[in-house]
């Protein structure tokens, strides 16, 4: 397994100057209690938190704030948006490349399904959130980023009645990229299988992500670069944050049957743009179906489909090789035109920033 980018934020990556947590518990078992600060005290705090990660965070939105800021001391969430405390929200995850909002409208379109499941309205229009995503990309002034955009149910109080939040919440914040290292690309990762996590609401991009985060621990446990979970049949779902896709020995490109998966904007965009590689010859036809962890097993390539990813070759199943453990002809030819649809076809953007 190599070093994803996944692991940032733990201690090789950074060194963190926080105390040990051995001076933690010796600071917790001193008889005095914490100070009461007032708000000076409290903001000087607040400015002063080591917090090295943030080197990443460009510029945050907040309804909350009704603005914009370029401090991350600043990026925070009022405790009490239900979001924070009951997960009760939806999320979307949208790549900026060369300043233009990769599938901006689709990311969009998902955001608004994912509401309506959970009965939430979005408290502007998606014209307006565009305008506002746009100003979070040239406040961060950086033309390649991530852009999550967070829809909560609001700041209300601590209970799950969601009708004591009168108005949504918005957050935007625009991250720096880090997409996996080349030689994730060039060799291929390692992916494994487990069927000891259950999606709940497999269809919404909701922030009850514990499932999703599960999953990865499990996998960064196990030593696997990625885990793929099943569905309630045993059959492939998808991994934590990124679909699966493979190509089975009739040589077609298949990937596991809408209902028990998040519909991946990169796999809706591949398997469109894998029809040209049907066209040259490459592939004998695209398909969604049920797809069994023998279908796996016995792929002759396997594929990791993801906004952060873009479509990443799977090599290894377990510690085994996977078809025959190099990077297959499918994944390098779709990687390509993914790169290419993303970089060079204004129609599949939005502009943000020049
Ligand atoms: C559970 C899950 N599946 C699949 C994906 C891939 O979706 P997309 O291609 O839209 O990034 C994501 C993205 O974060 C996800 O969270």
């Amino acid at each position: 397994m190599y070093a994803l980018p996944l692991t940032r934020g733990m201690p090789g990556r950074h060194p963190l100057p926080f105390p040990h947590p051995a001076v933690y518990l010796a600071l917790m078992s001193e008889p005095t209690p914490p100070p009461v600060l007032d708000d000076e005290q409290a903001i000087a705090r607040l400015r002063s938190r080591p917090r090295p990660w943030a080197e990443d965070y460009l510029a945050m939105y907040s309804s909350w704030l009704e603005g914009i800021t370029t401090s991350p001391w600043l990026m925070s969430l009022p405790l009490d948006d239900h979001m924070v405390h009951r997960g009760d929200g939806v999320f979307e995850a949208v790549k900026c490349v060369a300043g233009r909002l990769y599938q901006w409208e689709a990311h969009l379109a998902r955001l608004w399904r994912s509401a309506a499941a959970i009965a939430l309205r979005p408290p502007l229009s998606r014209q307006e959130l565009t305008r506002v995503a746009v100003a979070v990309v040239r406040a961060g002034g950086h033309p390649d980023c991530l852009v999550r955009i967070f829809l909560s149910r609001g700041p209300g109080g601590f209970t799950t009645n969601p009708y004591e939040c009168p108005t949504p919440g918005l957050y935007l914040i625009a991250t720096r990229l880090h997409p996996p290292p080349p030689q994730a690309y060039t060799q291929g990762v390692e992916v494994g299988i487990t069927s000891e996590v259950i999606f709940p609401l497999p269809g919404v991009k909701s922030c009850n992500y514990l499932p999703n985060v599960l999953l990865k621990r499990l996998a960064v446990d196990r030593g696997w670069d990625f885990a793929i979970g099943l569905d309630p049949d045993g059959n492939l779902a998808e991994g934590s944050t990124e679909n699966i896709a493979l190509v089975d020995r009739g040589g077609r490109l298949v990937a596991p049957a809408p209902g028990h998966i998040l519909e991946g904007i990169t796999l809706t965009r591949c398997l469109a743009l894998a029809r040209r590689l049907v066209d040259q010859g490459l592939l004998q036809g695209v398909e969604r179906r049920v797809l069994s962890v023998e279908d796996l097993r016995t792929a002759r390539e396997a594929m990791l489909l993801g906004t952060t990813l873009d479509v990443l070759p799977v090599t290894r199943l377990e510690g085994r090789p996977l078809g025959d453990g190099q990077v297959g002809p499918v994944a390098r030819a779709l990687g390509r035109l993914l790169e290419q649809d993303i970089r060079h076809n204004p129609q599949a953007s939005t502009p943000a920033l020049d």
